[in-house]
C-alpha cells in the first residue's frame, strides 16, 4: 500500500507539508476561522504555526477503572509533545470498559475503531498518541491508526498491581472464576468471597493476568507501535509517567520522519506479533483482533498462520492462566517483554522498523532476564508447541479455537454426548440444578453466542461447570460454543466456532445426545451425525429472530464478519470500495 502524501524514504517533512497546514496555513477565510478559534482557546500563533499537531486519543471515563490514571496521565503525554516542539490536542474517545459494558465490549470494538479513525480524519492532526489498554481499546485504536495511516504511537495503560487477599496473591479474572467455583462447591465462605472481591483489583491499570489486555499490548509492541518495553510497564510505576512523556516526545519526531503505521506494520511485523503472542501464552481473543488488524494493514492473515506459529513457538512466559504462579508484575520485574523477545530472537524478524525509529533487533539488544522461572528459555518452556490449536471438522468448517496450554490434558482427545443449550439463561439454570443427570464425560454446548447471535460474541465461552460436578471434585469438562472467552479464563473450552450457529452454521444442527469428538493432536472436531441426517436437519432449520431492527446493533449484525475473519465490518475491508478521500475544503 502507498500513501501519496508520504515524503520519500529518509526525507523529513517540512512545516508546509504537515497535514495540519491545510487547516492553519492558507491566507483564506476558512483558515482565518481555524486560526481565530485557536486564539479563542488562548493559543498564540507561535504555539501551533509550523508545528506538528498531535492528537491524543484518550479512552478515559468515570466507568473505566483500567484507565482511571489516563485522566491525569494525558498531561504527561502533552508535556512530552510540547517539549519536542509539537502542539498537543486531547480528543476523548469511546472508553470501552470491559468491566461494565453490556452485552459485551466486543459489540463496540468496531465502533471505537470507526470513531477514532474519523476523529483523526476530520481534525487538523499530523500524528496521534493512542491511549488504551483495556481489552478491546487496543485493537480498536490500532485499527483506526492503521486505516488512517498517520504516524501513531500506542501508550498502554499498563497492568495493575497483583491482587492480595489474606496474604494470597490474586489474579484478575482467573481467581474470580476459581473462587466462585470454590464458593459454589462450599469450600469457602461468603465472608471469604467478600474478601476476594475487595482485594482482587488494588490499583488502576489493566488486568494483571495474561488476559486480553496484556496480550494485546504485547502484540502492539511486537508489531512495532509501542516504545521499547512500554507494554510491560506497570500502571502504578513512575516509569509509566516517563513512558507517557517519552511517547509524546517521540511522536513529534515520527511525524517529521513520516513514520506511518503501514511502514511499520509489514507482514513480517505481524508474524512477529503472532510469534510473541504464542510465547506469551496469549488470550484466545488475540486471534480475532490480530486477524482484523493485519487485514486492515493489507495482509491476508488467518487461522492457518496461528496454527503455523503455534506449532513452532512454545510458551515461555510463566504468567497465569497458562503459567501457574506469576502475574504481570512479576513479568515486569523479570525483564518484561524486551527480555522475552530477546529469548526468542530466532523466531523473530529482527529487521522490522518500529515507532522508536529503531529496528526490533535494536530495541531488544542486550535485554536481560532477571528471573528464569518467569521468563523461560525456549528449551525449558511452560508449555511446548501448540499452546493454541485451531480445530476444523463438520461442526466448524471455518475453524474454531482451543487453548490446550490452559486445560486439563485428559480432554485433548475426548468423545461424549452433547448437552445443547440455545441461550445462556437456560444453561445457567441447568448448571445450578444439583439433581441434573450430568457427568464429566458429557459435552456442554452453548449456541447463539457468536458475532451476530450473542450479539457481539460475548465472553461466555468458559461455560460454567455444573454444580453437581464441582461438588464431586471435577474442575474441567469439554465445552463448546461460538462465543469467545476472557483471556483470564481456562478450561477445555472450544471457542469461536465458525460459521456461528445463529446464521445456520453446523453447530445449529447439533442435538442433545449426539456424540461430539475432538482430537487436538489431529486438530479435528466433529459430530457423529450422518450427512443425510444433517441435510434433513438443515432443511428444517429456522433462523432465530433478529436482535436489532434499527440503530448501531442493526448495522453491526448486517456487516460483522465471522470470527475466523477477525470480526471486522465487511465495508472496512481494504478491498471494499475506493480509499476514503482526505477532506479537501
Ligand atoms: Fe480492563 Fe481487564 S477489565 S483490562
Ligand atoms: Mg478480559
Amino acid at each position: 500500500m502507498t500513501d501519496e502524501r508520504s515524503a520519500p524514504a529518509g526525507a523529513r517533512k517540512t512545516p508546509e507539508e504537515l497535514r495540519s497546514a491545510r487547516w492553519f496555513g492558507p491566507a483564506d477565510l476558512r483558515s482565518f476561522g481555524h486560526r481565530s478559534r485557536a486564539m479563542q482557546m488562548g493559543y498564540a500563533p507561535e504555539e501551533w504555526a509550523g508545528r506538528p499537531v498531535i492528537a491524543i486519543l484518550n479512552t478515559w471515563s468515570d466507568l473505566q477503572p483500567c484507565h482511571s490514571h489516563f485522566k491525569t496521565r494525558v498531561e504527561d503525554v502533552k508535556r512530552g509533545v510540547l517539549m519536542a516542539g509539537g502542539f498537543p490536542v486531547e480528543l476523548p474517545a469511546l472508553s470501552l470498559s470491559e468491566s461494565y459494558l453490556k452485552p459485551t465490549s466486543m459489540l463496540y470494538r468496531n465502533m471505537l475503531a470507526m470513531e477514532a479513525e474519523e476523529l483523526l480524519r476530520a481534525h487538523p492532526v499530523d500524528g496521534v498518541v493512542l491511549m488504551g489498554g483495556c481489552d478491546k481499546t487496543t485493537p480498536a485504536l490500532l485499527l483506526a491508526a492503521t486505516s488512517m495511516n498517520i504516524p501513531a504511537i500506542f501508550v498502554p495503560a499498563g497492568p495493575m498491581l497483583r491482587g492480595n487477599w489474606h496474604g494470597k496473591t490474586l489474579g484478575s479474572g482467573s481467581d474470580s472464576w476459581k473462587y466462585w467455583d470454590e464458593l459454589r462447591a462450599g469450600k469457602i465462605t461468603d465472608k471469604d468471597w467478600l474478601g476476594v472481591e475487595g482485594g482482587i483489583a488494588r490499583s488502576y491499570g489493566t488486568c494483571m493476568t495474561m488476559g486480553t489486555a496484556s496480550t494485546m499490548t504485547a502484540i502492539a509492541e511486537a508489531v512495532g507501535m509501542v516504545l521499547p518495553g512500554g507494554s510491560s510497564m506497570l500502571a502504578a510505576d513512575s516509569g509509566h509517567i516517563r513512558l507517557a512523556s517519552e511517547s509524546g516526545r517521540r511522536i513529534v519526531e515520527a511525524v517529521w520522519e513520516d513514520l506511518t503505521p503501514r511502514k511499520i506494520q509489514t507482514f513480517e511485523a505481524y508474524e512477529n506479533a503472532i510469534a510473541v503472542a504464542m510465547a506469551m501464552g496469549c488470550s484466545t481473543n488475540a486471534i480475532i483482533h490480530l486477524i482484523a488488524m493485519a487485514r486492515r494493514a493489507g495482509h491476508a492473515i488467518g487461522l492457518a498462520d496461528f496454527e503455523r506459529f503455534s506449532r513452532k513457538v512454545p510458551v515461555i512466559c510463566n504468567v497465569r492462566p497458562t503459567g501457574d504462579t506469576y502475574l504481570m508484575e512479576d513479568f515486569f520485574y523479570a525483564g518484561g517483554i524486551l527480555a522475552l523477545m530477546n529469548q526468542m530472537r530466532e523466531h523473530l524478524h529482527l529487521g522490522c522498523m518500529t515507532i522508536s525509529g529503531q529496528t526490533l533487533g535494536e530495541n531488544i539488544e542486550g535485554a536481560e532476564v532477571y528471573n528464569e522461572d518467569v521468563i523461560r528459555t525456549l528449551d525449558k518452556p511452560i508449555y511446548g508447541e501448540g499452546s493454541l490449536a485451531v480445530l476444523t471438522g463438520n461442526l466448524s468448517p471455518q475453524g474454531c479455537v482451543i487453548k490446550p496450554a490452559a486445560m486439563d490434558q485428559k480432554f485433548l482427545k475426548h468423545s461424549g454426548p452433547a448437552v445443547v443449550f440455545d441461550d445462556y439463561p437456560s444453561l445457567k439454570k441447568a448448571v445450578d440444578d444439583e439433581s441434573w443427570d450430568i457427568t464429566a464425560d458429557h459435552v456442554l454446548v452453548l449456541r447463539n453466542a457468536g458475532p451476530q447471535g450473542g450479539p457481539g460474541m460475548p465472553e461466555w465461552g468458559m461455560l460454567p461447570m455444573p454444580k453437581k460436578l464441582l461438588k464431586e471434585g471435577h474442575r474441567d469438562m469439554l465445552r463448546i460454543s461460538d462465543a469467545r472467552m476472557s483471556g483470564t479464563s481456562y478450561g477445555a473450552c472450544v471457542l469461536h466456532v465458525a460459521p456461528e450457529s445463529f446464521i445456520g452454521g453446523p453447530l445449529a444442527l447439533l442435538r442433545t445426545g449426539d456424540i461430539v469428538s475432538i482430537d487436538v493432536d489431529a486438530r479435528s472436531i466433529k459430530m457423529e451425525v450422518s450427512e443425510t441426517e444433517l441435510a434433513a436437519r438443515r432443511a428444517a432449520w429456522v433462523a432465530p429472530a433478529a436482535h436489532y431492527e434499527r440503530g448501531y446493533g442493526w448495522v453491526f449484525t448486517k456487516h460483522i464478519q465471522q470470527a475466523d475473519e477477525g470480526c471486522d465490518f465487511d465495508f472496512l475491508r481494504t478491498d471494499f470500495g475506493a480509499p476514503v478521500p482526505e477532506p479537501s475544503i
